[in-house]
């Protein structure tokens, strides 16, 4: 690597990222001492660019540790209360409330943790797994999915339990069938072969199939110590659900920064009738397939051919994933009807006072219908008229357009909330609504609605 581009490293991760990429490509395959010196500086602005982020990441958020005595997740982890994104200046959320949008991005008080989550390598993006799901693999599968350039920001503590439970469609008897398990292509048979049939079984396995992907691959341009066999769509969709894995946006235009995306869950995915967050595509088949042929290598197919991309033996192995995703049921919901509201003989008054609440004053139940808590359309909320574009963290602050509304049965199971994971707790989800719509929420009414969102 030439001197320059030495110094370039040193003094900022965001020009390195664009500057190895760019050596890595017209170099093509670097010498294996080529790759060794790489590593030493991708480690050292490793370390700058993190206690950058993770500063910018301590300015729009709370992440201490207050744990809820009454709410788990479905395997018992308990989720984390409190508001989490901190306010910009001396000000109450009831105030902030109470201005208009253009107040509020006038005098700049829109909080920043609301803005879109910067990648924490903003320049080079990709996927980034979290600590605890890099141990669990490296402790049960000795394969390696920690990056050299960049680590995970956000703590454990705001990220779904890990293993999380599986449940299926076909077998709710069984329950948690991943047996408190993280399902690998070692355990796999032993755990699915007598409760779903040989196609959904090989679908599994191919979801289980480590493939070459953009920082995991074989080959020097990659990102990881070791070479990689890639990453399998249950690393990032663990046990069907999500690991809190994040990627960014494949775009075209390289002088955009890529947007963060925080991994969704698989859950009841059969439901949906729009896949991906930006709702563009109309079959789980077709999302499966994009997600191989395209997201992979962020939509670069010279360096997806450069990568040994695989590309799925044509409709058939596409075909066989979703037949498995298909079964991929919601966590059980024991204060619901079959209607997807609560059971009127189940007693949790605060509950359905924010029932209530939900399908009246805040209007939730406009985009999130029952009984799976979603519309399948896609709707602007149109955050950017709260504040200026502009840099926010280490990132543009570009508006994220129509966004496809999640359903939110078992919602309390997958935090952090929002497309790119920008909110934390529920109780953030619910400011962050009370000041976009304007709802004008009370305190007791912000608890009540918390309350019924905790039974889906
Ligand atoms: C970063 C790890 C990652 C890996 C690996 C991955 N996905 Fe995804 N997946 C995502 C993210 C992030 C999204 C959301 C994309 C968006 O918002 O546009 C997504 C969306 C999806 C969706 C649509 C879900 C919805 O609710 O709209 C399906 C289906 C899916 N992935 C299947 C797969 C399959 C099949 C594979 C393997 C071929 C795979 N994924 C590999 C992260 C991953
Ligand atoms: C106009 C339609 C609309 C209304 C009304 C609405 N939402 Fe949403 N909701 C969305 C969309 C779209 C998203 C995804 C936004 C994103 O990811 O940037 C979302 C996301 C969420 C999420 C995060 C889901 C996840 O998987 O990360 C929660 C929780 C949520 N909404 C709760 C509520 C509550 C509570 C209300 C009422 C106070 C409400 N929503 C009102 C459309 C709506």
């Amino acid at each position: 690597m030439p001197e320059k581009a030495l110094e370039t490293v040193l003094h900022g991760f965001t020009i390195l990222g664009l500057s190895f990429a760019g050596l890595a490509t017209s170099s093509g395959t670097a010498s294996a001492e080529d790759f060794e010196e790489f590593k030493a500086r991708m480690k050292n602005a490793k370390l700058l660019a993190m206690e950058r982020h993770l500063k910018a990441l301590d300015d729009r958020y709370d992440m201490s540790d207050d744990p809820s005595k009454t709410v788990t997740m479905t395997h018992g982890k308990p989720i984390q209360e409190g508001v989490r994104v901190k306010l910009r200046e001396v000000i109450t959320w009831d105030e902030l409330a109470a201005m208009s949008p253009e107040e509020i991005r006038k005098q700049d008080l829109f909080p920043k943790g609301f803005m879109p989550l910067p990648h924490p390598y903003p320049a080079e993006g990709g996927i980034v797994f979290s600590k605890t799901f890099v141990e669990t693999v490296e402790e049960q599968q000795g394969r390696d999915l920690a990056r050299i350039d960049v680590s995970y920001d956000i703590p454990e503590r705001f990220q779904p339990e890990m293993p999380p439970p599986l449940f299926l469609k076909t077998r709710p008897d069984l329950g948690d069938v991943s047996r408190g398990r993280l399902i690998t292509l070692s355990n796999y048979r032993e755990l699915f072969e007598d409760i779903i049939d040989a196609e959904q079984l090989e679908g599994l396995r191919l979801l289980l199939t480590p493939f070459p992907q953009q920082q995991f691959n074989a080959t020097d341009d990659r990102r990881t110590e070791d070479p990689s066999p890639g990453v399998a769509c249950l690393d990032c969709h663990v046990n069907g659900h999500t690991g809190a894995a994040i990627q960014t946006t494949s775009s075209t235009r390289p002088r955009e920064p890529r947007r963060r995306m925080d991994t969704p869950s698989l859950r009841g995915v059969d439901i949906q009738q729009l896949f991906g967050s930006e709702g563009n595509m109309k079959s789980i088949e077709e999302r499966s397939e994009f997600e191989l042929e395209s997201a992979y290598f962020e939509g670069d197919a010279e360096a997806a051919k450069r990568k040994d991309a695989h590309i799925p033996g044509q409709a058939e192995e596409v075909r066989l994933m979703a037949e498995f995703q298909k079964l991929i049921d919601f966590p059980p919901a024991p204060k619901l009807d079959s209607s997807g509201k609560l059971d009127p003989q189940k007693n949790d008054d605060a509950a359905r006072r924010g029932q209530e609440l939900f399908f009246g004053k805040a209007g939730c139940a406009t985009c999130h219908v029952p009984p799976n808590y979603t519309d399948n359309r896609t709707h602007d909320l149109d955050v950017q008229r709260f504040y200026r574009p502009g840099i926010t963290t280490s990132q543009t602050s570009s508006a994220n357009g129509p966004i496809k509304t999640p359903p939110l049965r078992g919602i309390k199971d997958s935090p952090p909330y929002l497309h790119d994971g920008r909110l934390l707790t529920l109780e953030d989800t619910i400011e962050f609504f009370n000041l976009v719509f304007a709802l004008k929420l009370t305190k007791s009414e912000k608890k009540d609605l918390l309350a019924f969102l905790a039974t889906l």
